[in-house]
This record gives structure tokens, sequence and C-alpha cells, in this order.
């Protein structure tokens, strides 16, 4: 029986991470279409990317690497309370959180999924935190996982030299109110951007069949969803990234009552390094105190900030106490950044 205590603050206790296998660099994309690495690294910082291939699934990273971050935290599956798969691109329509908690063995999860593209991870976190704060939740499971492979146009060489496909989790356990780990956040949309960023389903009209005729004659045709392409006008993503994730960092910071002086890691979502540097001067944070990790996995969407994560603590870059300012952005358009302390 859950105490529906409110008031309990949420605990960052385990991380985990896992890619596919295939790595694709940006001289073999060379082939499929007109570009180089020199361009593609220059304008993005990108050199690999890694996608499904050989029977992996989305599932599949999410589940390894919401294991490593079960056992990081040594809490066993019939812990977790709660799974949130924050993800644009599930295995199944309906959502794929609930294959993660059956595959896990978590019995007595509630599983679902969130969307908010690029942002996602950082809506999950936030929302975790609130099922704690206010629910009474005491373990919750947030996973990163998105398979943009799977929507990218491979002819269109303004987008499919961006993306790559991965998962990374945290546990969130709760814990006194004094020792929220969750100093402050905050988070934005506006649909007016769709435009600019954008994967819409089609549909691909079965018109040789007229299933029904009402009285009045007007046939109904069925429809069939068939897959989407992203389509991006870059030059106004990067533009809104670069005006608006110093606004949201700063708003986060205001709520935690700290400044970018106090913070020891700045984590954007890894879009492109000449954002991430662009974000980094605005809010006048040195490059050393920035993690990326994008050179190797590309943009991997909602999974981009817990990958990132997971290497920077395993590789011991963030250790115990470290304040981090994460921020994400994307499609939506939506935008948001949360204020942490690993550990
Ligand atoms: N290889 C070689 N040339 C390319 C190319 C590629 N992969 N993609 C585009 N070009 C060409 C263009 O056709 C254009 O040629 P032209 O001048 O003859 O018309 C030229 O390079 C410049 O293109 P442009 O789109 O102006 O480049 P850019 O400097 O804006 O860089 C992006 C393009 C996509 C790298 C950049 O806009 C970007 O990263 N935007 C943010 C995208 C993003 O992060 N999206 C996800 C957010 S979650």
């Amino acid at each position: 029986m859950l105490n529906r205590m409110v008031g309990k603050g949420s605990k960052l206790v385990g991380c985990g991470s896992a890619t596919p296998k295939l790595s694709l660099s940006n001289d073999y994309l060379s082939n499929i279409v007109e570009t180089s690495d020199e361009w593609i690294a220059t304008r993005t910082g990108i050199r690999n990317r890694k996608v499904l291939s050989d029977g992996e699934t989305l599932t599949s990273l999410a589940v390894e690497s919401s294991g490593k971050a079960l056992e990081m935290a040594n809490i066993k599956p019939d812990e977790i309370d709660l799974v949130l798969l924050c993800t644009s691109t599930p295995d199944d329509l309906f959502g794929s959180a609930a294959q993660i908690q059956r595959e896990l063995g978590c019995s007595k999860a509630l599983a679902f999924d969130i969307t908010a593209a690029c942002s996602g991870f950082v809506l999950g976190l936030i929302t975790g935190s609130r099922y704690i704060k206010g629910g009474g939740f005491e373990n919750v499971l947030v996973v990163g996982a998105d398979a943009l492979s799977r929507y990218v146009d491979w002819t269109d060489r303004n987008t499919c030299i961006l993306f790559g496909d991965g998962a990374g989790a945290v546990i969130l356990q709760a814990t006194n109110h004094d020792q929220d780990s969750l100093l402050g956040f905050n988070f934005r949309s506006d649909g007016h951007g769709q435009k600019h960023l954008h994967a819409f389903v089609g549909s691909e009209d079965l018109k040789e069949k007229t299933y029904a005729v009402d009285d009045n004659g007007a046939a109904f045709l069925p429809s069939r969803a068939s897959p989407a392409f992203i389509r991006m006008n870059g030059k106004e993503v990067f533009r809104f990234a670069v005006r608006c994730v110093p606004e949201t960092v700063e708003a986060a910071l205001e709520e935690a009552g700290l400044s970018g002086h106090d913070l020891d890691w700045l984590l954007l979502h890894q879009a492109n390094q000449r954002i991430l540097d662009a974000v980094a001067q605005r809010l006048q944070i040195p490059s050393e105190r920035v993690i990326s990790n994008l050179a190797s996995y590309g943009n991997t969407s909602a999974a981009s900030i817990p990958l990132a994560l997971d290497e920077a603590v395993r590789n011991g870059k963030v250790r115990p106490g470290d304040v981090l300012a994460i921020a994400g952005f994307g499609a939506g358009l939506t935008w948001g950044s949360a204020i942490i302390k690993w550990g």
C-alpha cells in the first residue's frame, strides 16, 4: 500500500546506458549522400552514430540500460513503483514502457510512455520526481530511449547526418525533502514552431476500396498510417536552441537559488557541438565544464542526456554531490531544464 505522504525529495541513485552494435561513420554516410566527414564534423561535431540492426529493438536497448541502472542503485526490479519511458519512437505505437516493466520483472510498477521529443528525458525526470513528491512512490525508473534511424530519410543530407539511436536510464529514489536532488526546473512548449521540425505521420489512402457509403452518399475511405520522415529547417532550430536554452537554464537556476558559477557541469541535449558552445558561452560556463559525447553517437534524442550522464558518471567525471544543469530542446517545439545533484 502506497504511503501518499507529500513533500518527499528525489535522489538520483543509479544510471545506465546502451547503444546499438552498428556504428556508421561520416565517411560511410558520404557513400549514401553527397557529404563529407569534414563538412559534418565542422558544422556539428559529429563523427559517428549508432543505429539499430540485427534484431535489436528500442525495448532491448531500454532494458539493457535500465538493468545497469538497477545494478548501480542496488535495487531489485520488484522494488520499482513506476517505469517512465521517454521516447518518440516506441516499438509499439501504444507505448513500450510496459514491455520494459515486463522484461525487467518490475512486477508492481505502473509503466507508461512520455513523448516530448528531445526534451523527453528532462520532462520524464521532472514527472518521476512529482510522483515521489506527491504520490508516495519510492523508486522510479526513468528511461530516455530513441531510434530516430527508423524515421530518418536516408536520402536527405540535411537530416540523416545528425541522428543516432541509443538509450539511457536513471533511478530516482524517495528521500527527505531537504536532500532533494532536483534543485530547480523549468519547462516550456510552443506549437507554433512545429513547422521547423516534425515527422508527420503520412496517410496512405486505400482509394480502390470504399468500405461504406452513408445515407447522404458520403464514402468512408479508411486510411493507413505510413511511416513518417523527419523534416527540419536546421537554421531555425539552431536559432531556437541558442535563444531558448540559456533562458530555461537561467530560470531553473533562479528557482534553485543558484548561478552558473555554482554548476559543476552543463549537460545539454547532444544535438550539435556549436549549439553546446554557444549556450555555454551565453551562460559563461567554461568549455571544460561542458559534457559532450555527440562525436561518437550523434543526436540520440531523448536518450542523449542520460547516455552522456552515464558515461560521465562511470568514467569518474561526475562525482557524488556534483551539481549539473541538464537541458533538453527539440520538436514540439519543447524545451526545458533541471538543476540536479548527482548521488
Ligand atoms: N553535407 C554537405 N553539405 C550540406 C549538408 C551535408 N550533410 N547539409 C547541407 N549542406 C549544404 C546545404 O545544401 C547548403 O548548400 P548551399 O549553400 O549550396 O545551399 C550548405 O551546406 C549550408 O547549409 P545550411 O543548412 O545553411 O548549413 P548550416 O550551417 O545551417 O548547418 C545544420 C546545417 C543542420 C548542421 C545546422 O543548421 C544545425 O545543426 N541546426 C540544428 C539542427 C538540430 O540540432 N536539430 C535537432 C534539434 S533536437
